[in-house]
């Protein structure tokens, strides 16, 4: 690696030096318990501390250890993860607990290669494990790392690029201390959350600011550098929301599959231009219903990897359909909002009329 244009230990001196005076009091700070430090870092993967706090404590209530998560069913995680998004980190908390359980004897592994089988946890996830709960010498690059490093080096290219990532590992090994490797881990990740924000910096209260080259160049607004995305694929889909005295009906998708475990509305797919009538007549047939469904709205939610057109159509019913119990249901407008309902289907609630008018 090209000479660092600072002493190596500089960083982690001064982080270490600030984190002791202005580090955050956080729930999953106080212990070095691999369990709920996991389940800290898999929540926070893509959501903020804030919203995290009151979820993982909740969790942690219903699932103390990692043998009882093991054992518990998909759905039930599933429901507890309502609200919080990227459901795919559920089902990956839970396939991870049955495999440390199953192949680890419940024994957290404390290699960073080790901790990389687990479902859910990436190269940063497992370094985190490894420095926050084993105090090993292991360098993680999350969002806010990622954010530090093109700033403190400039670095000038978009920082998801292969060779940037290359870049951006080599600096977060050479930069992770000999010593105090907990303390480091969370001073670096409370600087990318609370100092060296993405569009405005506090680089006035920043331990390392004489030290960042974007900020010496006057390029700490500009860096790092956007990343040009292609758009995603669009698909559209029309949402039946059958009303019955003021309940609708939800469904829950397999558990397996796109979106799995998680609630919605019965719904069907479209062709770019298919007309939705006839489509939700087939679904109108299934729970024996009739009528005319009054279109509500359409909604665009995106998802990683395509972008959904989701078209909604309402249905009143004097009669209680008969659906299979198993899974559907008949919620009213209050417990659905506390659902694990997905992100398009979670919009459509703003849609809907208060109470069955
Ligand atoms: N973001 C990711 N991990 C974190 C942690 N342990 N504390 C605060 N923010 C984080």
């Amino acid at each position: 690696m090209a000479e660092l244009p600072f002493p190596v230990t500089r960083v982690a001196t001064c982080l270490l030096d600030w984190y002791g005076r202005a580090g955050r009091e956080l729930p999953w700070r106080n212990t070095r318990d691999p369990y709920p430090i996991w389940l800290a870092e898999v929540m926070l993967q893509q959501t903020t501390v804030a919203t995290v706090i009151g979820y993982y404590q909740r969790f942690l209530e219903s699932f103390p250890r990692v043998e009882q998560l093991a054992v518990a069913p998909l759905e039930a995680v599933i429901d507890l993860w309502a609200g919080l998004g990227y459901y795919a980190r559920a089902r990956n908390l839970h396939a991870a607990a049955k495999m440390l359980v199953e192949e680890f004897g419940g024994q957290f592994p404390r290699t960073v290669e080790e901790l990389q089988r687990l479902p859910g946890v990436g190269r940063s996830t497992a370094g985190a494990i490894a420095a926050l709960a084993f105090e090993q010498r292991a360098a993680i690059l999350d969002g806010n790392v990622r954010r530090i490093f093109c700033r403190l080096f400039a670095l000038q290219q978009p920082p998801r690029s292969t060779a940037a990532e290359k870049q951006l590992w080599r600096w977060a090994e050479a930069l992770t201390p000999q010593q105090d490797i907990h303390n480091y881990t969370q001073a670096i990740m409370d600087l990318g959350a609370t100092v060296c924000l993405p569009r405005k910096p506090r680089c006035e209260e920043c331990p390392i600011a004489s030290l960042c080259q974007a900020r010496n160049l006057g390029l700490e607004q500009q860096l790092p550098l956007k990343q040009q995305s292609k758009p995603p694929a669009t698909r559209r889909e029309a949402a039946l929301l059958l009303e019955n005295r003021g309940r609708y009906l939800v469904r829950r998708r397999p558990a397996s599959g796109l979106l799995g475990g998680l609630w919605e509305f019965p719904t069907v797919c479209l062709t770019a231009d298919e007309d939705a009538a006839s489509k939700l007549r087939w679904l109108m047939r299934d729970f024996s219903v009739s009528g005319e469904p009054r279109q509500l709205g359409s909604i665009t939610h995106i998802y990683s990897h395509f972008r959904l057109q989701l078209e909604l159509y309402q249905l009143s019913v004097a009669d209680l359909p008969q659906v299979a119990e198993v899974e559907n249901n008949w919620c009213a407008l209050e417990s659905l909002s506390q659902l694990a309902l997905h992100g398009a289907h979670k919009k459509a609630l703003l849609e809907l009329p208060d109470s069955g008018e």
